[in-house]
């Protein structure tokens, strides 16, 4: 087992990174699509992985056939009809939905005195956790309530980095969303990217799945 010269942190994505909930708001936002009557593909659906809610509802209505004008109070009742889809398919996780080397990734990690954190725009996160039984993987989960900015901005990832007593530039960020990416890069830390290789160009490495995460294999690109 190496050390690393300078990796102080690692610090993850949650929704379809650590467990495939990226499939649920998919699902959720394709229901409340097509009670709209709006198209809604898995390609679009790229486009709103890791980002904010509302901003996710935004980007769907915009796919409407012609121009839906809707109060903010309307726009908060469908922001939470999706909401209430979502909490439903939720409620059946178990820690057997940790996706595959994501448990041994993490131990890895900890074993070798590395920090990890939880950087997740989700305001569910916490539930998404605590079924999975994974409190105890990290160091910090970074409350995005608190948050003025959601990625693509850096914040969420340069604030879990500071909670965690980190330097970014010794930080490693997983994702499986380009906004994402985005955040790591915008916070220089080193990207690694989970998922089709064509979505992430500026991701460090693309890994096609999370059971490819080995810290070693890392290391020799990050040190
Ligand atoms: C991100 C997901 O983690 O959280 C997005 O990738 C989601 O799809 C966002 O829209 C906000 O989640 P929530 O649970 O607060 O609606
Ligand atoms: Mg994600």
């Amino acid at each position: 087992m190496s050390t690393s010269n300078s990796l102080q942190a690692v610090i993850f994505d949650l929704d379809g990174v650590i467990t495939d909930t990226a499939e649920y708001h998919y699902q959720a936002w394709k229901a409340l699509a097509d009670e709209l009557g709006i198209s809604f593909s898995r390609e679009f659906n790229e486009n709103l992985k890791g980002v904010s809610r509302i901003d996710s509802l935004k980007l769907l209505l915009g796919q409407a056939a012609s121009p839906l004008s809707l109060t903010e109070e309307e726009m908060v009742r469908l922001a939470d009809r999706k909401n209430g889809l979502y909490q439903k398919l939720i409620e059946q996780i178990t820690p057997a939905d940790l996706l595959p080397g994501i448990p041994e990734f993490i131990a890895d990690i900890r074993q070798r005195g590395i920090k990890v954190g939880l950087a997740s725009a989700s305001k569910n996160a916490q539930f998404v956790v605590n079924r999975l039984e994974a409190e105890d993987y990290f160091d910090v989960i970074v409350d995005v309530t608190k948050l003025k900015r959601n990625k693509p901005d850096p914040e969420i990832f340069v604030t879990a980095a500071a909670l965690l007593g980190a330097d970014p530039g010794k930080c490693i960020g997983v994702e499986d969303a380009a906004s994402g990416v985005d955040a790591i890069k915008g916070a220089k830390m080193f990207a690694v990217a989970v998922g089709r290789e064509a979505l992430f160009p500026h991701a460090d490495i693309v890994l096609p799945d999370t059971s490819r995460l080995r810290l070693d294999d890392l290391l020799r690109h990050f040190d």
